[in-house]
């Protein structure tokens, strides 16, 4: 090396890489694989109708509709006849009728006619057009895409299912959270990791963006991380003007849950409301959100950026001086790069929620059930710490 060089440049850097097993969705890959062993939000229960809707998840291209009967149906699209969408079918009062030869399906695939053939189809019992159950809660459509003898419960959220008078539960599909559009072009981990790291909330929300939430939200925080049952859970502790402590948990839940309490604490309680981060494929996601609220429309309150403005109604100006989360993780890349990242210890949140997934993955591969799926009833209830609270004693934080 001759002297005084200086190194560390950017030449002959290593080619980057990213985690595989940890991003990426489809069928087969091992998180595709454990993410397909619980239900996900595709849809509000309203976009399920007599017109044919696309739906995309998990890498997976499908038809979502409901028939006359009012049952909501999800199939592959490619008509089992020969192959053309049924996204230009009719939907009918037992089905849905493709629109090339007519043949008919219910909501679990079954083909009930054949309108071509002699006699309506007499072997039309051989066909069965490929298709997933879907259960409907809290306003949204869940759907199981996974292998049907490991189907568990849909369960139920503690702060979706206790309401107060005059609250009710309402369904929201604008990606409350992800501070930017609908479909937010970037890997779904990206802004699921985001959930555990409290510390970039004083410095994105705080400082960059100027005061988005509160301006209590602007103080540094002393955070805890922990490992739970079912996820990763952070506490964080902001001392308050006369001595009382805002004590605020969030918790990111297996498989993709953002539990995360109004970050405008307008008050102090039990989280609000729990979000869903669907990943559409490896490099998009959504998220769909349900909440209490006690008027209509209660949930897009927690959406403005900039001075009140919503994500799409900033300039470019302003979205690159002002950046947001949508920002920073579409900042990241389409699938961030791993392998060039530098952890420090107020990534501690990520870091356990990275293990928590790998340690699941490996439940899978192992032929065992996931962390949080439930297959009775008494077990399909949960029960979350996360909120923002208010304690009296400064001496209930950590040192
Ligand atoms: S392609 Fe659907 S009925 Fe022929
Ligand atoms: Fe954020």
């Amino acid at each position: 090396m001759q002297a005084g060089m200086d190194t560390g440049t950017a030449y002959g850097r290593p080619r980057p890489t990213y985690r595989r097993d940890l991003t990426e969705v489809s069928a087969g890959t091992p998180m595709g694989e454990l993410l397909r062993r619980y239900w996900h939000p595709v849809a509000l229960s309203t976009d399920a109708g007599t017109i044919p809707c696309r739906v995309r998840a998990l890498g997976e291209d499908l038809i979502l509709f409901r028939d006359g009967r009012g049952r909501p149906g999800l199939l592959y699209p490619r008509c089992a006849h020969r192959g053309t969408t049924l996204y230009y079918a009719k939907i009918e009062d037992r089905g849905i009728r493709c629109c090339y030869h007519g043949w008919l399906y219910d909501v679990q695939g079954h083909c009930l006619e054949q309108p071509c053939e002699q006699g309506g189809g007499p072997r039309r019992d051989k066909v069965r057009q490929p298709w997933y159950p879907l259960e409907e809660r809290y306003g949204l459509v869940f759907a199981y895409l996974g292998p049907p003898d490991k189907k568990p419960l849909l369960p139920r959220y503690d702060c979706l299912e206790e309401l107060a008078p005059g609250e009710f539960v309402e369904p929201d599909d604008s990606s409350i959270g992800s501070g930017g559009p609908l479909i937010a072009p970037c890997n779904w981990l990206q802004h699921w990791e985001n959930v555990v790291d409290p510390f970039h909330v004083p410095v994105l929300h705080g400082s960059f963006s100027g005061a988005q939430f509160t301006a209590l939200m602007g103080i540094m925080p002393k955070v805890e991380f922990s490992t739970t049952a079912r996820g990763v859970k952070v506490e964080s502790w902001r001392e308050l003007d006369g001595g009382q402590v805002h004590h605020r948990i969030t918790e990111a839940v297996c498989p993709t849950l953002r539990v995360v309490p109004n970050p405008r604490v307008a008050s102090y309680q039990k989280v609000e409301s729990l979000g869903w981060v669907l990943p559409i494929d490896d490099t998009h996601y959504r998220i769909y959100t349900a909440g209490r609220v006690t008027e209509r429309g209660g949930l897009q309150e927690i959406r403005s950026r900039q001075g009140g403005k919503r994500w799409d109604e900033l300039t470019p100006q302003e979205q690159r001086q002002f950046p947001g989360d949508y920002e920073a993780q579409t900042g990241q890349g389409e699938i961030t790069f791993h392998s060039e990242e530098h952890f420090a210890a107020s990534d501690k949140g990520v870091a356990l929620l990275r293990r928590f997934m790998e340690n699941q993955l490996m439940v899978v591969a192992a032929g065992g059930d996931p962390a949080g799926t439930a297959f009775a009833e008494a077990d399909a209830c949960v029960r979350f710490d996360a909120g923002n609270y208010l304690i009296e004693s400064a001496a209930r934080s950590p040192a």
